[in-house]
């Protein structure tokens, strides 16, 4: 069986005393897969909860992460968070440009490109979204819109940069709406962007409900190295769950 990648993204979820309380639970769910070199577990928290969900996951050995981060190292952008900021904590991996980042908050794929850039310049590792909305894959643009998102987060940068990186593909209209994209579609999107991006063992995921009962057939197919997962990441027996489901 080949290594599977099992991150949480807790987005806007989890207060300082929910992240220990989910560790509490996380960690005996856990330890029957802690020494199972084919599973890699992250989870991605708040920055609020950053500072705990560092504590705890070192503990256990996963891998942590911030959900967004700036550009620049510091001055005068009210609101956000920087790179040292970051590092100062232990943080090593970012997720970039996710379409909650996308579309509610109007990230345009040129501010995520410098975050990207940013983010690697540090030695740190992003994780970088990129996903169709309905209407795009309705209008036949899916691969027109990913071609953009992908080329522009990556042009520019060395091979050895494009490998640092970290993909999800999460067509938007599969996130947090308990519809996956069939194992298919999803096989299809990835094989496609491995192709683009043009170097054939980049780390790419899947994103988009994913769950214990969708996640033998996704996590199986060739080109899915693993889940970017939402809501299921929030509860651990649903989390682990997911990981135990393809090893079944
Ligand atoms: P859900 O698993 O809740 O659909 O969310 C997916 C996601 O956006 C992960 O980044």
């Amino acid at each position: 069986m080949k290594k599977i990648y099992l991150y949480g993204n807790w987005k806007m979820n989890m207060t300082v005393a929910e992240t220990k309380k989910f560790f509490e639970g996380f960690s005996s769910q856990y330890q029957p897969y802690k020494n199972d070199a084919g599973l890699e577990v992250g989870v991605f928290a708040p920055f609020t909860s950053l500072w705990a969900l560092a504590d705890c996951a070192k503990n256990l050995g996963i891998v942590f992460g911030a959900e967004n981060v700036y550009s620049e190292d510091k001055g005068a952008f009210t609101g956000e968070v920087s790179i040292p900021m970051l590092q100062e904590i232990g943080i090593k991996y970012v997720i970039l440009g996710h379409s909650e980042r996308r579309h509610i908050f109007n990230e345009p794929d040129e501010m995520i490109a410098k975050k990207v850039k940013a983010v690697l310049a540090a030695g740190m590792t992003p994780i970088l979204c990129y996903g169709e909305t309905l209407e795009e894959r309705e209008g036949g643009n899916t691969f027109k819109v990913m071609e953009r998102q992908l080329k522009s987060a990556i042009d520019g940068l060395s091979a050895d940069d494009v490998k640092k990186i970290i993909y999800a593909y999460e067509p938007v209209w599969a996130i947090g709406t308990g519809k996956s994209a069939t194992s298919e579609q999803a096989q299809e999107v990835c094989a496609w962007s491995r192709n683009l991006i043009g170097i054939k063992d980049v780390v790419i995921l899947y994103g988009g409900s994913v769950k214990g009962s969708n996640a033998k057939e996704l996590l199986s197919m060739n080109d899915i190295d693993g889940a970017l997962v939402g809501g299921a990441s929030l509860k651990p027996d649903a989390f682990i769950e997911i990981y135990k489901a393809y090893k079944a």
